[in-house]
C-alpha cells in the first residue's frame, strides 16, 4: 500500500526491484518494468483524485515469464490514451509509453472495493509493437 503522495512512484519502484531480486532472470524484466511502474503510479497520484487516506496499492506477480504489474486506486474514473496529444503539449504521453512497452494492458473495477486496476504485463521480449 502507497499513499497519494509524489514519492510514491519511486517507493513503488524499490518495491518492484525487492520482488525481481528474489526471481530467477527477473532482472531482464527490471529496467521496462520500472519505466511502465512509475506511469502508472504517477497517474494514480496525479488523476485519482479522491478523498486523503485513499491509497494505492501495487501487486506484482510472474505470469508465464511475464510480470504483471498491478496499480490500484480509488477512483472509478478510466486512463484514457490522448491520441491527439499536440506537438508542444508537455504531458499526455504516459499511456501511450505503457502501451509501447507492455505486452498487454488493460482496466478493470477493484473487485474488492471502490475504484480500480490498471494493469500491464511486461516481458522480457519488449513491448507489443
Ligand atoms: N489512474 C488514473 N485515474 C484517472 N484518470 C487517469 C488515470 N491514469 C490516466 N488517467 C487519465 O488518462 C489521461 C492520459 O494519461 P497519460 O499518463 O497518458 O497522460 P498524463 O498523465 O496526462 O501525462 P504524462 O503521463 O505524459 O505526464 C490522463 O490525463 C488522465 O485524464
Ligand atoms: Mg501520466
Amino acid at each position: 500500500m502507497l499513499t497519494r503522495h509524489r514519492r510514491s512512484a519511486g517507493a513503488a519502484r524499490k518495491h518492484l526491484r525487492d520482488f525481481l531480486d528474489g526471481i530467477p532472470d527477473g532482472g531482464a524484466l527490471a529496467d521496462v518494468g520500472e519505466l511502465v511502474l512509475s506511469e502508472l503510479v504517477t497517474n494514480a497520484v496525479q488523476h485519482a483524485r479522491v478523498s486523503p487516506g485513499r491509497e494505492i496499492a501495487v501487486q506484482f506477480e510472474i505470469v508465464c515469464s511475464r510480470l504483471r504489474i498491478e496499480v490500484h486506486d480509488a477512483s472509478s474514473e478510466k486512463p484514457v490514451i490522448r491520441r491527439s496529444t499536440g506537438a508542444d503539449d508537455l504531458s499526455g504521453r504516459g499511456l501511450c509509453l505503457v502501451e509501447a512497452l507492455s505486452v498487454e494492458w488493460g482496466c478493470a473495477p477493484r473487485p474488492e472495493g471502490i475504484g480500480k486496476i490498471v494493469w500491464a504485463l511486461v516481458g522480457p521480449e519488449g513491448g507489443a509493437r
